[in-house]
């Protein structure tokens, strides 16, 4: 049912993240690699929220050739994550500087300075993830233009801190940028309430992961419907020597035999048949293409199935307008709700 007032209160308390992002909805559509490709990007930019590419390992050429693709689908905003790992984050900086994108995201630790300046110089906005309010105001003090606040409960590499707490640590402390929330997110009053502690907007990445115009496999996106949200675990780390980072994701198999596979490195380290190196090497490329091999040959069993808690959330598979206009009708119907008692 419309309720003017009630939208018009939503709207406003989403005002500035969406005047950040330059879409309806201050709703980002968090980077999953090989899931945010043309596709889904244009599709959340084209209902009001903001698509941003993955770029993951992409090297340059093949990034510039995603965005033209982006850009033929949608006429609206889009952004572009870059894992500031990859060894040619400079020229995939230029490439979307080139390419006018206005929005990039640096994830995967502290955005190295130069690659800060080469985005701020180029004119777009640079947007990173802060893991700890120490972190959010260097990054804040660095330049940076808007913050992502991820909680633990996100799909995907995560940090050992909720959202809940997170948010009440950085948001009433950061006021300087917008700051974004993520992780664990499903429904429209989750967000209000996120939004009223001060937050600018929220990024969700399973609920879209599930959604028509992802291309990920038929049988991933079922193992999303079918998933309760006790089923997106971290990854385990066998032995603190050998560290391993917490991807939180469907268990499966390959998640099974990733212990028995730690287990066994274990012992030929404690053996002598590996040196420390090796042994590490052995564990970290253990998940090596898994990503791919669930999102795009539908491997789900010995595949990693990247997934938030959220992933209890996912009860079909909807078009992302539906996705968008259900989050806003919750938030909607919360506020009308207050209203209603007064
Ligand atoms: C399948 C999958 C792949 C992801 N890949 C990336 C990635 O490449 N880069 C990144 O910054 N975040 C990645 N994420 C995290 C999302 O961008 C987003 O922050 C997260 O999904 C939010 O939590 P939610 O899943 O509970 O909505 C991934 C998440 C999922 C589920």
């Amino acid at each position: 049912m419309l309720n003017i007032p009630a939208e018009s209160d939503f709207a406003a308390l989403q005002a500035r993240g969406a005047a950040f992002l330059g879409s309806e909805y201050a709703i980002m559509g968090g980077a999953m690699s090989w899931v945010s490709e043309r596709h889904l990007v244009s599709a959340i930019s084209n209902a009001g929220g903001f698509g941003v590419i993955a770029c993951g390992s992409m090297p340059p050429a093949m990034l510039a050739a995603e965005i033209a693709a982006t850009q033929a689908l949608t006429k609206k905003p889009f952004g572009v994550n870059l894992i500031t790992m990859h060894p040619q984050l400079d020229e995939l900086i230029q490439v979307c500087l080139a390419a006018k994108i206005g929005h990039i995201v640096l994830a995967g630790g502290i955005p190295p300075g130069p690659a800060l300046r080469a985005v701020k110089d180029g004119g777009a906005k640079l947007i990173a993830f802060a893991p700890a309010l120490v972190l959010a105001k260097r990054f804040v003090k660095s330049g940076v233009d808007a913050l992502v606040i991820e909680g633990a409960e996100a799909g995907g590499h995560i940090g050992p801190v909720s959202l809940t707490v997170l948010a009440q640590e950085i948001l009433p402390h950061i006021r300087e940028v917008p700051v974004f929330v993520a992780g664990g997110l499903g429904r429209g009053e989750a967000i209000l309430s996120y939004l009223e502690m001060g937050a600018a907007g929220a990024q969700l990445g399973t609920r879209f992961a599930a959604s028509a115009e992802s291309i990920a496999h038929p049988r991933f996106k079922e193992a999303f419907i079918r998933a309760n949200a006790r089923d997106a675990l971290p990854s385990v780390q066998l032995d603190e020597r050998f560290p391993v980072i917490p991807v939180r994701g469907l268990v499966n198999e390959g998640t099974k035999r990733f212990m028995a596979h730690q287990a066994d490195v274990l012992a030929k380290f404690q053996s002598g048949e590996l040196d420390k190196t090796a042994a590490q090497l052995s564990i970290e490329h253990f998940w090596a293409g898994a990503l791919r091999r669930a999102v795009v040959d539908g491997d789900i069993e010995s595949g990693s199935v990247m997934a938030g808690q959220s992933v209890g959330m996912v009860t079909a598979i909807q078009p992302v307008a539906e996705i968008l206009s259900e989050l806003k009708a919750q938030a909607v119907a919360a506020l009308v709700a207050r209203g209603a008692r007064g």
